[in-house]
């Protein structure tokens, strides 16, 4: 355990998360944002500084540092603590205990990868790759563009790779699994990619995963060619770019999203970087909530054509259920992104970018382009097609804007448009049950917090702890029983010893007690500790007093007159004693 404890002092949390996820300070020690890992549309994540920890209110995602590779990046511990190892430049211990057989695998895969595009971007350069060259040349591809993106050239020889791999002694079975070769039937390989141009895919943390591989000439088929599915390459998760692009998104807070490779790169080398692409698939959950965690802006700019036009109307509603702000990005002369930004230039394109609708138009637009609004039945079939996006508008008021949007935009009533889309949200709406949850007190939160953070609070008033009876039925009972066994045991009872020693539900108790403590910026001291305890105590008074008083009434109704005023006796005294000082 030595290494991980070293790995997670020297990295620092915020910084790493950061990278995936947008946050803003909302404390001392706390950061918010955006759940990576479940959709939402008010920040219910956050990040803890001092703990070195992550929490969701809202799916209760939590974990330390490696806990958020692991999850965000879908790789295993070994493989998290080797990311992060990397980045930070802190070794590994060479023969690793926390290697296993599958994040082995993957990480020969990503070695095959790293070779391939060396060679790859080798034939580019080289006599070989002389008519790729004059390919990328004659789409106006500049070198500064094609370096950028790690362009390369895969050789028509159909054993490049195949032979590589084999000097470098990568044992049949991962050669295979690389996709980066095929197998014959008399079962030796060839490469899978040749005589293509090929653009490396990257995940998120920039390493290669995949590649696309385009023909050079229009006789060749298909088009592109793709990497299948690898044990490191998973196509609904991947947004081609988004590695290079999520800085500009992130300032920007704006996203634009094309459909191909060209469009990406053609529309990045005008200077636009905040720009990525779904790359021929439609685009995905994952995907969407990928793009999510950087800005919850897109722009959509899809080809000019029928395909195009489809796959827009289609990405619309994936979006707007994960509540992105949607606009539709139109360009005139049927040019797509890439050719647009050639021949118009920069400028043009920005004037685009700035004219991009509001989603509702671009499908009013399409919708009267489709139907006769002078006609009711026209009307009604445009409602009909609107209502999908609608529905999707969880907020009632954005709702009755867009309702008023779109009845001038179509010109008809007002309240028509309305009545048909409260009907259609009300079909929609699920039936959300809400939980009934034990209240925490501000006392028992502010006693944990200090035991937890204040070494001289602790010391000084964990041994207090033990006559305190009210502290066995709050909410957070089990929460003070292993802070009172991690003491016992001679540990210190630090946020992770206690985390460790607690079930699910009450691990999720802790962090939001953490947490919450700290949004509302309680002090944590020995004095703020001893009033919470002392607050405690005087509950656990009342709760006595209550139940005496219960019992009270209970002898008196049975008619035991007897016990009724001996219990009578009791709540007196403890009333008595109550009102001492002390
Ligand atoms: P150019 O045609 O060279 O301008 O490339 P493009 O990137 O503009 O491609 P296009 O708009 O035709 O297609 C968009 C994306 O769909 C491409 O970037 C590919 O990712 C994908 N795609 C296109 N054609 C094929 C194909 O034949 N097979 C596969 N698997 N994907 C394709
Ligand atoms: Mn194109």
């Amino acid at each position: 355990m030595e290494f991980v404890e070293q790995l997670k002092s020297s990295v620092n949390i915020l910084n790493v998360i950061g990278e995936w996820v947008r946050l803003r300070k909302s404390g001392v020690n706390r950061y918010t944002g955006l759940c990576p890992f479940h959709s939402e549309k008010t920040p219910s994540f956050s990040v803890n500084l001092d703990k070195q920890f992550y929490y969701c209110f809202g799916c209760h995602a939590k974990g330390d540092v490696v806990n958020f590779v692991m999850e965000i990046e879908h790789v295993s511990f070994y493989e998290a603590l080797k990311t992060l190892a990397e980045r930070h430049g802190i070794p590994m211990p060479k023969r690793s205990q926390y290697s296993d057989e599958d994040s082995r695998l993957r990480g020969v895969i990503f070695q095959m990868h790293e070779l391939a595009q060396e060679t790859f971007r080798a034939s580019l350069a080289a006599g070989v790759g002389e008519a790729a060259r004059g390919y990328l040349a004659a789409r106006g591809v500049a070198a500064a563009a094609a370096e950028q993106f790690g362009l390369g050239y895969a050789d028509g020889s159909g054993r490049t790779l195949v032979r590589l791999f084999q000097q470098r002694s990568f044992p049949a079975t991962e050669i295979e699994q690389s996709g980066l070769v095929r197998k014959r039937d008399d079962g030796t390989f060839y490469d899978y990619f040749r005589n293509r141009l090929m653009f490396p895919i990257h995940n998120e943390s920039g390493k290669i995963i995949g590649f696309g591989g385009r023909a050079l000439t229009a006789e060749d088929n298909p088009k592109y060619l793709n990497s299948p599915e690898t044990p490191i390459y998973k196509k609904s998760h991947v947004l081609y770019n988004l590695h290079r692009a999520k800085e500009a998104i992130r300032k920007e807070d704006r996203v634009i999203l094309v459909e191909g490779y060209m469009d990406a790169i053609g529309v990045a080398a005008a200077g636009f970087g905040a720009v990525v692409a779904s790359c021929g698939t439609s685009l995905t959950s994952p995907q969407v909530l990928a793009l999510k965690r950087h800005s919850q802006r897109i722009v959509v700019n899809f080809d000019p054509d029928a395909p195009g036009a489809n796959a827009a109307e289609r990405s619309i509603n994936m979006l707007l259920d994960e509540s992105m702000q949607v606009r539709i990005m139109e360009l005139d002369g049927g040019l797509d992104p890439d050719e647009y930004c050639k021949q118009r230039g920069a400028a043009a394109y920005q004037g685009r970018l700035e004219g991009a609708k509001g989603y509702f138009y671009w499908l009013a637009d399409r919708a009267r382009a489709r139907y006769d609004v002078h006609t009711t039945e026209g009307v009604v079939s445009v409602l009909k097609f609107l209502l999908p996006a609608v529905q999707r508008i969880s907020d009632r008021l954005e709702r009755m804007t867009v309702a008023n949007d779109v009845a001038g935009y179509i010109g008809v009533d007002r309240g028509m448009v309305l009545d048909s889309f409260r009907k259609a949200v009300a079909d929609r709406r699920e039936s959300a049950l809400v939980q009934p949850k034990e209240i925490v007190r501000a006392d028992e939160k502010g006693l944990l917090n200090v035991l937890l953070s204040s070494l001289e609070g602790r010391e000084r008033l964990i041994e207090d702890l033990a006559g305190i009876e009210i502290l066995n039925r709050i909410p957070t009972r089990r929460i003070y029983q292993a802070v009172a066994a991690v003491h016992a045991s001679g540990a210190l009872p630090t946020f992770d010893a206690v985390r460790s020693r607690l079930e699910e539900p009450d691990q999720n108790l802790l962090a939001e007690v953490v947490l919450s403590a700290e949004a509302e910026g309680i002090a944590i001291s020995l004095d703020y500790g001893r009033q919470c305890l002392e607050r405690l105590r005087r509950s656990e008074g009342e709760l006595r007093r209550g139940e005496l008083k219960a019992r009270v009434k209970e002898a008196e109704r049975s008619g035991d007159q007897v016990e009724a005023l001996r219990l009578y006796r009791e709540l007196v005294q403890m009333e008595r004693s109550g009102e001492l000082p002390g």
